[in-house]
């Protein structure tokens, strides 16, 4: 039998994902500012485990139940939104300033589930559009494609998302008759520009919202991943009228093998008197049941190890990422400055695992190729992540997965790429 396949396999946005996580099986060898990965010699996995017998205890304790009973009822189904709402509701009022019931959060599998949730649960691909900060994580978009979600990008300048640019293109899809329903985000240590949107946009933002019935979905990885101080607010933690639902994961805060993340959804349902995130659980329930309650469990202990709060654990890592962050920029300065001085820029991030580099050619495809096989560089174009060709002259470095040594080597080799593009 033939299968004919559903329209968006053949989308090229779809073989990104794959792309990359098999390019650096195809170059071993090569230094890879591609990959976002967190670095795993952080990852302490086989404390996590023990961290789940603490939540174990914790749990028979307060129910004044014994410890076989809780372990068992963790090897059965379980709450379609969690069993640990109670203690991401207590991490995310110490850590995020968002203060929630714990019945306004989702526990889900990680953040490619919370979207998912989303998508299939609020919009009408009839009718409905959602925005996407443009380029961005492709995670959301490729998912977008798949469901059949339709999207319109929203152009981002250098810092990041322009209002009046948000504001035409609301006005553009209601002369369509179409509803633009959501925005998609992520304004802290954006994953792949690395900008981080100005206090006063986020103001702005949440009135534009709230004046265009518009719904906000925050997506927040890299936030407790701030190196130059004190981080801005979160859109969530500044939503006085509900426009914004939230998406965490602990991928990157403990390690991504959880696939552990959630969701809050704090709104009113009309005329009922529920949460949207209660509601949501009637896809939860339909699509992957429950999340995992054993894996549930090793991060309701850790959370309980550290009192909640996961500064103690993401502290521990800030050093070795800004340290990276701060070598990288300081190679970029002396390898571009001499004769190549003005003809690139980059910028600085001031927290996640990413920056722009800006280059006086468009780096395409074929560029990647050769800067992997000729130069031993795997550097990821922006225009992977884009829905547009604004950015074809852009690469994402990331610097969250290469030591020291490898930064300084793989800035080298790019610089030498650039000269031998440049200048034959
Ligand atoms: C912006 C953004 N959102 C979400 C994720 C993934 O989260 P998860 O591992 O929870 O699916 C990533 C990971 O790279 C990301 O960069």
């Amino acid at each position: 039998m033939h299968i004919k396949l559903k329209k968006f396999y053949s989308d090229p946005l779809l073989d990104v994902m794959d792309f990359l996580s098999e390019v650096t099986l195809d170059f071993p060898n090569a230094i890879s500012f591609a990959t976002g990965s967190p670095m795993e010699t952080f990852f302490d996995v086989e404390s996590s485990i023990v961290a789940l017998d603490r939540f174990v205890e914790h749990r028979a304790r307060i129910t004044n139940k014994p410890r076989a009973v809780i372990f068992n009822s963790l090897g059965q189904y379980n709450r379609t939104n969690g069993i640990i709402n109670d203690l991401v509701m207590r991490h995310l009022a110490i850590d995020e300033d968002i203060h929630v019931p714990p019945e306004a959060i989702m526990v889900t599998s990680g953040y490619q589930e919370a979207m998912a949730i989303l998508m299939i649960g609020l919009f009408d691909p009839l009718t409905d559009v959602v925005l996407v900060s443009n380029p961005t994580y492709i995670g959301t978009t490729g998912l977008a494609k798949i469901l059949g979600v339709p999207i319109v990008p929203i152009h981002m300048d250098e810092a990041g998302l322009n209002i009046d640019i948000l504001l035409a293109a609301l006005e553009e899809i209601r002369l369509d008759g179409k509803r633009p329903r959501a925005l998609y985000e992520i304004p802290d240590f954006n994953n792949p520009l690395g900008t981080s949107m100005p206090l006063s946009t986020r103001h702005e933002l949440l009135q534009v919202a709230y004046e265009n019935d518009l719904i906000i979905i925050e997506d927040n990885p890299y936030g407790m991943f701030a190196y130059d101080g004190k981080r801005l607010p979160t859109l969530k933690s500044l939503d006085k009228d509900g426009v914004v639902i939230y998406i965490g994961t602990f991928s990157k805060t403990i390690f991504p093998g959880l696939r552990m993340g959630f969701l809050v959804a704090d709104q009113q349902i009309e005329s009922e008197n529920r949460l949207l995130a209660e509601e949501l659980s009637k896809v939860k329930g339909f699509t992957t049941v429950n999340t995992s309650p054993l894996l549930q469990a090793m991060v309701g202990g850790i959370l309980l190890e550290s009192n909640g709060s996961l500064l103690p654990i993401v502290e521990s890592k800030l050093q070795f990422y800004r340290t990276n962050r701060d070598r990288m920029v300081a190679r970029l300065a002396e390898e571009f400055g001499g004769d190549l001085g003005g003809h690139i820029r980059w910028n600085r991030p001031s927290g996640g695992f990413f920056l722009t580099v800006t280059l006086p050619f468009t780096f395409d495809e074929q560029c990647f190729r050769i800067c992997a096989s000729e130069y031993g560089l795997l550097c990821c174009p922006m225009s992977f992540f884009s829905l547009d060709h604004a950015r074809d002259h852009q690469i994402r470095l990331s610097f969250s997965y290469v030591t020291l040594e490898q930064i300084d080597e793989g800035i080298r080799r790019l610089a030498q790429f650039v000269r031998d593009r440049l200048f034959g």
